[in-house]
């Protein structure tokens, strides 16, 4: 098996990729990454000399590189991670959005459909179904209704998937799956900003009152979870992967400051983000009746787990952290911090 990660130097893509080259040794894994300000080739300091972890350095919008390498590699399927991720980005620029993550889907689909590929393995996300209210889950049923211009451009994504299997007859799998938590998260994302800012004992920006609700999922669960529905998913199946750990932002942040011993002072409530989704709970009823799958890992624990990690890995984020992520961080926090 011959099987191309796209986004394989992100934060997913890379526990996925090392995932992979763990548990199914014998496929080759062509790892196919712009390496923007999110993907990183450190990540994979242990694959360094592993003939079957080949990374190729494109944009997933480029045809004819894409058409290449799935020639040359003959890869078997796509597993379709590369995006632009974060929430926050896409509401001071959507462009790159729309660029990557809806034109991008669609320049892979139209490879994949003329090579003729077995399987599209579709990674979405539960913010395509939009907020919900304090009770009920969503399920593959709910009707998609994005909020952000990060979330429109994965429900388009999403939709445009399922009508290639629908209309062309491709093979594809769609994951909608929950808030991921682990290592090697850029330190833009919950988790890893608030460890990190506490550790420099700068202020913990939490948006509004603290009280949006999300349903987080380890990374490694999220990992198995793809390689089942790639394995036994049904052609043109939806499927919801969560975490049944359902938190408020607050006590995630308070969690984490008292995992790295700092005095919850350190708290500061900012303006809320726009269009902010109050809260997202997923049913992975279909996941574990259908293909037996169901998350292992205990919040808590996993949690004091991985704020070790990057306490232990300094160096990890302070390289990724510089450039780019310097700017951002001012343009997104500099007002509301003051
Ligand atoms: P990430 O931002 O950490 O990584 C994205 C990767 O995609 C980076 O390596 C980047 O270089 C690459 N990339 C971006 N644009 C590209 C392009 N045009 N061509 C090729 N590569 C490009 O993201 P992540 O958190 O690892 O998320 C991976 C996928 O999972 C995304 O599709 C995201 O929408 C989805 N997802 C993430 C979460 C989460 O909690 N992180 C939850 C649900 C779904
Ligand atoms: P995030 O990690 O950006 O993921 P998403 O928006 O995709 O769910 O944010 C998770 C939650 O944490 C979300 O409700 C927004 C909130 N948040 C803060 O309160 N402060 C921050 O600095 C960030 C980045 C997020």
């Amino acid at each position: 098996m011959n099987v191309m990660v796209t986004g394989g130097c992100g934060f997913i893509g890379s526990n996925l990729v090392k995932w992979l080259r763990k548990n199914r040794p014998s496929w080759k894994v062509v790892n196919y990454d712009k390496l923007t300000y999110a993907g990183n080739l450190e990540n994979f300091k242990e694959l360094e000399n592993d003939p079957n972890h080949v990374f190729v350095k494109g944009d997933i919008g480029n045809r004819e590189l894409v058409d290449h390498v799935i020639r040359s590699h003959k890869i078997d399927a796509i597993m379709h991670l590369a995006a632009e991720s974060h929430v926050d980005r896409s509401i001071l620029g959507p462009e790159a959005f729309i660029v990557t993550n809806v034109l991008g889907t669609n320049v892979l689909l139209e490879a994949a459909r003329h090579a003729k590929l077995n399987r599209f393995l579709m990674v979405s996300t539960d913010e395509v179904y939009g907020s919900l209210g304090p009770t009920g889950f969503f399920t593959e049923t709910t009707p998609l209704d994005p909020s952000s211009p990060y979330s429109s451009s994965k429900a388009s994504a999403d939709l445009i998937t399922l009508a290639y299997e629908h209309t062309f007859g491709l093979d594809v799998v769609v994951t909608r799956c929950s808030n991921n938590y682990g290592p090697f998260q850029f330190p833009e994302k919950l988790i890893p900003l608030m460890v990190v800012n506490a550790l420099h004992d700068r202020p913990l920006p939490v948006y509004g009152d603290g009280t949006n609700v999300r349903d987080w999922l380890h990374v490694d669960d999220h990992c198995s979870a793809l390689v089942t529905a790639l394995e036994k998913g049904k052609k043109g199946g939806v499927y919801n992967i969560g975490g049944n750990s359902e938190r408020q932002n607050i006590q995630i942040v308070k969690a984490i400051l008292g995992l790295v011993g700092k005095p919850e002072s350190l708290i500061k409530h900012v303006t809320d983000r726009l269009g902010h989704d109050k809260r997202y709970a997923i049913d992975a009823t279909k996941m574990k009746t259908e293909l037996g799958w169901a998350p292992s890992h205990v919040f808590e624990k996993a949690l004091a787990e991985t704020v070790k990690w990057y306490v232990d890995n300094r160096p990890w984020w302070e390289r990724v952290m510089s450039g780019e992520y310097k700017k951002y961080f001012d343009t997104q926090y500099s007002a509301r911090l003051s």
